[in-house]
């Protein structure tokens, strides 16, 4: 009874589509505006509002960098940067420079649904080699989408997070090689070199799959239309808006999530005579990338560890105040997984236009589950700290922080006069939850340490 309901919905749908449709078909121009795209796909629009992908063109440290990077290169960055953070306006040959963006509808600027939706093609393996057919079809998941009277659909596989080929469609985008040939930002490579894009099904993962997550519900607000899986387009990472900007508070719980799960910890301790040998490991769990990954000479990341012994605490690394900037530390043993630019000359810079040699030194994702193949990666990084305390050591604390970006960067954009200060203090400092250890005698377990292959006392307790 309901199916036959049902189906004769579907049906009228169907007509409604066949006669008056045709003149409720969005034009090309009006398909470039994600609000014309609201009223039938409300949840679809909301999330994808708060993204990084509706702030790529607006967000002002982009706004920043790029136009010091105008004003250093005398112009020569042209299109660099516009190509990926304002991908529709720029292949509409709108926008040369983020400073054309201040003439065009706000709805121009960022990664847009009409720019994803109409990618046909792969042509490259980064800086944006996608194929627009701007031919006002919507590419999706749906091999028997219902006919709507706004736009034509079609299935792709380029935007099916079961296909292998969808993290081509987003990968290709997230990997950057300035004019120089230098690999700027690797998610991509690095995703390419992971377990994650092997053949094996059950090792295969996605960009989509980790980045979308899916509920059951309608993609689109319309009688007649099926019960589907749909997806999260909020498309969180580890950068928030950090000026008033939809669904921030969203964005921000969806960031911690995949930041308390990213990587676990374990910490031992071999005691000595005056003090101890503390090995910290870290393992990327769940990044399907290197740990940081994208624009790594940003991030900051880093541990932080003290000890504490007699009720005095004996030793500290990495504790950062907040609002001090990591770099401004003058801390020998900090660990800090990430990567440092170097110009021509040899001097230390960020600017993406200047680096002629990056090094790196980030957390693995995992290549193979078999330790004897070639391409093998130990994804179980261990540092090691030694503490001198004349006292037996009572407690160990430590946790890795991130801060989307260098406050360091920030202020260099400051002091040019091209940022607002506010939005410094806007900028968040993250705590990966999984990470965070207590270390005392009673918590810890007896094991052999796989990096001294001695006795230690460690947490977690297995
Ligand atoms: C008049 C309502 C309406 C408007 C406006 C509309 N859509 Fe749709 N769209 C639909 C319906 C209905 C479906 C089919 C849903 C289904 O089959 O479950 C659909 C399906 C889709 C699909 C999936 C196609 C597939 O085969 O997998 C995408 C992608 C899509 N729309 C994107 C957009 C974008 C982007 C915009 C704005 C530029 C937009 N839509 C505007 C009604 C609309
Ligand atoms: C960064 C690229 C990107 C942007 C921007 C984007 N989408 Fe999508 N969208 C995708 C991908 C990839 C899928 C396929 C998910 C899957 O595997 O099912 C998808 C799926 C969909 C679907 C099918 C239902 C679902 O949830 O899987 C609809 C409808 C849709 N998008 C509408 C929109 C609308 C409307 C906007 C803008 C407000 C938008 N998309 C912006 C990449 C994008
Ligand atoms: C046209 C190029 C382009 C495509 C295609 C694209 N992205 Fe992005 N993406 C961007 C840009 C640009 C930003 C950053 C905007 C900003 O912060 O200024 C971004 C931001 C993100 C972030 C947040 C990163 C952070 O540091 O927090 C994630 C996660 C992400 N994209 C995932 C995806 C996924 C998944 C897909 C495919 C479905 C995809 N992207 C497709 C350009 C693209
Ligand atoms: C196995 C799940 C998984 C897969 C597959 C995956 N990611 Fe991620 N991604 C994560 C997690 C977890 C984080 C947060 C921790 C981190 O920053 O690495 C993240 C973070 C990011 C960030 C912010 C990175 C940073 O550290 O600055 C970007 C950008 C991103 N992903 C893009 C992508 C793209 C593009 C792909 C596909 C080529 C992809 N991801 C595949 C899980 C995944
Ligand atoms: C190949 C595409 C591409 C190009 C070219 C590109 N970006 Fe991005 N940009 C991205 C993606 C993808 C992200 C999100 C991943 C991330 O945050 O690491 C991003 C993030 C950013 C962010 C915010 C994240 C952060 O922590 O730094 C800024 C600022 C930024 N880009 C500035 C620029 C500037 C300035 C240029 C030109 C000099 C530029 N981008 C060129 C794709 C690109």
């Amino acid at each position: 009874m309901r199916r036959g309901v049902l189906a004769l919905l579907a049906l009228l749908w169907a007509c409604d589509d066949g006669d008056g449709g045709r003149d409720q078909r969005l034009s090309a121009e009006a398909l470039r505006d994600p609000a014309a795209c609201a009223d039938c796909h409300p949840d679809h629009y909301r999330q994808w509002s708060g993204s990084m992908h509706a702030y790529a063109g607006v967000d002002p440290v982009f706004r920043a960098m790029e136009a010091k990077g105008q004003a250093e290169t005398g112009g020569a960055l042209g299109d660099f940067c516009v190509q990926c953070h304002a991908p529709l306006a720029h292949r509409l040959g709108l926008a040369r420079t983020a400073a054309d963006l201040d003439d065009l509808p706000a709805h121009l600027g960022g990664v847009t649904c009409a720019f994803c939706h109409q990618v046909d093609a792969v042509e490259g393996s980064h800086n944006n080699p996608l194929r627009l057919a701007l031919d006002g079809v919507m590419r999706g998941p749906f091999a028997d989408p219902r006919p709507n009277p706004a736009h034509p659909s079609a299935y792709s596989p380029l935007h099916d997070r079961q296909e292998l080929v969808s993290s081509d469609l987003c990968g290709t985008c997230h990997d950057i090689v300035n004019g120089d040939g230098v690999h700027l930002e690797r998610t991509y490579a690095e995703w390419q070199a992971s377990l994650y894009s092997s053949d094996d099904p059950l090792q295969q993962n996605t960009c989509g799959r980790c980045h979308m997550p899916g509920r059951n519900g309608v993609a689109a607000d319309r009688p007649g239309v099926p019960l589907r899986r749909v997806h999260d387009h909020g498309m969180a990472g580890v950068d928030v808006a950090l000026t008033d900007f939809p669904e921030r508070e969203a964005q921000r719980a969806a960031v911690q999530r995949l930041l308390d799960g990213a990587l676990v910890s374990e910490l031992c301790v071999v005691e000595r005579q005056g003090g101890a040998e503390v090995e910290l490991y870290l393992e990327n769990i769940a990044s399907g990338h290197a740990f940081p990954s994208g624009a790594t000479l940003d991030r900051r990341v880093w541990v932080e560890l003290t000890a504490d012994a007699a009720g005095e605490r004996v030793y500290q690394s990495g504790v950062v105040p907040d609002g001090t900037p990591l770099r401004s530390l003058d801390d020998p043993d900090l660990w800090a997984p990430g990567s440092r630019g170097f110009d021509e000359n040899g001097n230390e810079t960020h600017d993406f236009w200047d680096v002629a040699r990056l090094e790196s030194d980030l957390l693995p994702a995992p290549t193979t589950l078999d330790p004897l193949a070639p391409d093998y990666v130990n994804v179980h990084v261990p540092r090691r700290y030694r503490i001198p305390s004349a006292a037996p050591l009572e407690r160990i604390d430590s946790r890795v922080r991130l801060r989307p970006m260098g406050l360091d960067v920030l202020d260099d954009l400051i002091g040019l006069g091209l940022l607002d200060p506010a939005i410094r203090d806007a900028m968040p400092t993250f705590t990966l939850g999984a990470t965070a250890l207590t270390w005392t005698r009673e918590a810890a377990e007896l094991r052999i340490s796989p990096l001294s292959g001695r006795e230690a006392l460690c947490v977690p307790r297995l």
